[in-house]
């Protein structure tokens, strides 16, 4: 049976706060083979991560990503409401989480946030930096803003894409390759089956399905031969595997 890849959720945000370099550094130290991570614009057009549009709930400010720039919200906490052993947290901008794992040969997973906001350019500036960074054969990006995907394909179709959904989608074998994805990324058990697992493949197509955080749901994912979990626990998953 082919090994599903452990994809850390945000980083290891089981334990470490979402999306910051210290819970990439620890999903790294468990064994993780990928990392998902959510990423926005600021105000001028920096690429951040960070999962909300506001920054509210992970930080110790308030308000839009997007109404600041990036030197503004770097005066802001992204560890403190996790307790005191985190305080120093910064919100990463893309440039930082590449740099780290450029060499690492890890799947990286970036997950447009462009659903509620759509960004302007920022599948541009996205694939620009994957480039930079020489991550083209290691990136894929994602979104549940499914025309933002098939743009980044009509951009550039080396580029690889997944398509993010939480309910069934009628012959999603048939609308992915449609949209040309490279996978689809749906909410874990619900929407796959046997049936489902097979017409995708059939199609040279992936799936990662998130979020997947108890071994017993792990299990049934490794036999029904999907190719990514997306976890918020890569320290359960690498036990399993
Ligand atoms: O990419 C998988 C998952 O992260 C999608 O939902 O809300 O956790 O970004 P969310
Ligand atoms: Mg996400």
């Amino acid at each position: 049976m082919k090994k599903s890849l452990n994809i850390a959720h945000r980083g290891f945000s089981g334990e470490y706060p979402e999306n910051t370099m210290r819970a990439f550094i620890e999903g790294v130290k468990a064994g993780c083979d990928g990392i998902e991570t959510d990423v926005h614009l600021t105000k001028d057009g920096i690429l951040v991560i960070c999962h909300d549009e506001t920054i509210d709930r992970t930080t110790n400010g308030n308000g839009y990503i997007n109404n600041y720039t990036y030197d503004e919200l770097s005066n802001f906490d992204a560890g403190i409401r996790y307790g005191e052993d985190f305080i120093g947290e910064k919100i990463p901008t893309l440039d930082n989480l590449f740099e780290f794992v450029k060499d690492k040969g890890l799947l990286i997973n970036i997950e447009l946030k462009n659903n509620i906001i759509n960004y302007k350019g920022m599948e541009e500036k996205v694939i620009e930096k994957i480039y930079e960074y020489d991550l083209s054969n290691n990136v894929i990006l994602s979104s549940f803003n499914h025309q933002s995907m098939v743009r980044v394909k009509e951009i550039d179709s080396n580029i690889k894409t997944g398509l993010l959904y939480m309910s069934g989608i009628y012959k999603v074998h048939e609308y992915a390759k449609k949209c040309k994805a490279d996978a689809i990324h749906p909410i874990y058990l619900s929407v796959l089956d046997e049936e489902v697992v097979n017409e995708i493949h059939n199609e040279g197509i992936s799936i990662n399905a998130w979020t997947v955080d108890n071994d017993n749901d792990m299990k049934k994912l490794i036999n029904l031969g999907i190719d990514g979990i997306i976890t918020n626990y890569p320290n359960i998953m690498n036990n399993m595997l």
